[in-house]
């Protein structure tokens, strides 16, 4: 099997002859089409995981790679062999994406939505879910609320301002240069571009901040919210308050996909209500291209690497 592999200088490296995974109980073996690159496997390859490895014990070759879609190769209780599905596999115990082929349980994916590609899929789980658990379930997101997401260009934005609107909110997005026009089709009903306009000069209040850049402090924050608002920060910290009792700091952290929320999304996906947005595509001998295309500003939704 080939696969993306982190060597001894910290480097990703394209190996072949790896081991493929057997599927254990409620996994499927499923052969990968496509996936995402994203900030998670620099920090991953850069170390930034081992000790939570080391304490599940977990020594997979493969270390990168949150995202995909494929094929399934066996049969299990929910999906049989052939089915296209997409997913977010367990972002510390689970078989990463960046392989040809991953064992997962079935209940971190669902079917691929019919009318995407398999590039378009792998662009999809891990920005949708998890946006959709922060604006519904950590942020209780209601019918004409105002929502600020901030970092809104990027793979989790993109698909959070499309989440924003299909529940119903007001949506205020900040992101970089020329991302305006960009940005509205998606259904951002303001946006900002943060070179031009600090986060000090909005005076606008938002019931629900949704911070995806790990760029701003708790006290700017919690100016800009409504007496009953809540600020979410993508990264939970001390300092940022999401990992304090603070209750106007939601505590954010979905580590895996979620058959129920994938197949509504999927669903979303089906009907034409959410999109995904591919940045670039690559193939995965192309790997050391999409790690430098990582490292520039600018991006819009997801790096996609293809079989
Ligand atoms: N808690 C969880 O469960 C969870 C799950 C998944 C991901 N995450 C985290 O969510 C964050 C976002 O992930 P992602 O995949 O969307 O990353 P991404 O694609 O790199 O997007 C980040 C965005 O932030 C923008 N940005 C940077 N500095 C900014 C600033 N000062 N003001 C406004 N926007 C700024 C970037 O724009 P430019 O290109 O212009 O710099 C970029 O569009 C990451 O930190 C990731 O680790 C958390």
């Amino acid at each position: 099997m080939k696969g993306l592999i982190v060597d001894s200088n910290k480097c990703f490296a394209l190996k072949e002859n790896l081991t493929r995974p057997v599927a254990e109980l409620d996994e499927v073996l499923v052969k990968v089409k496509s996936a995402s690159v994203n900030p998670f496997d620099e920090e991953s390859a850069a170390g930034r995981f081992d000790a939570y490895f080391a304490e599940y014990k977990v020594d997979k070759e493969v270390q990168s790679g949150l995202e995909f879609s494929g094929i399934v190769e066996s049969d299990g209780q929910k999906f049989k062999r052939g089915d296209k599905v997409f997913g977010y596999v367990n972002m510390i115990t689970g078989w990463k994406s960046h392989a040809e082929y991953l064992a997962i349980n079935e209940n971190q994916m669902a079917l691929m939505p019919n009318n995407l590609t398999f590039p378009q899929a792998a662009a999809i789980p891990l920005g949708s879910l998890t946006t959709l658990v922060a604006l519904q379930d950590v942020g209780r997101l209601k019918a004409g609320m105002k929502l600020l997401i901030i970092g809104a260009a990027g793979g989790l934005g993109i698909q959070g301002i499309q989440i924003g609107k299909l529940l119903g909110g007001h949506v205020t997005a900040i992101a970089g240069n020329s991302q305006t026009e960009f940005l509205r089709p998606y259904g951002a009903d303001i946006v900002h571009d943060y070179n031009q306009v600090s986060i000090k000069d909005i005076s606008d209040t938002f019931d629900l901040i949704l911070d995806l850049s790990n760029a701003q402090n708790l006290e700017d924050m919690k100016k800009r919210l409504t007496p009953k608002g809540m600020f979410i920060p993508a990264e939970p910290t001390q300092e940022n308050g999401g990992e304090s009792e603070d209750p106007q700091v939601g505590y954010l952290m979905v580590m895996e996909g979620n058959f129920e929320k994938l197949s509504r999304i999927a669903n979303w996906v089906s009907e034409g209500k959410l999109r995904a947005v591919i940045d670039k595509e690559f193939h995965f001998s192309d790997y050391l291209q999409a790690f430098s295309r990582l490292k520039e500003k600018g991006r819009r939704g997801r790096i996609i690497l293809n079989w």
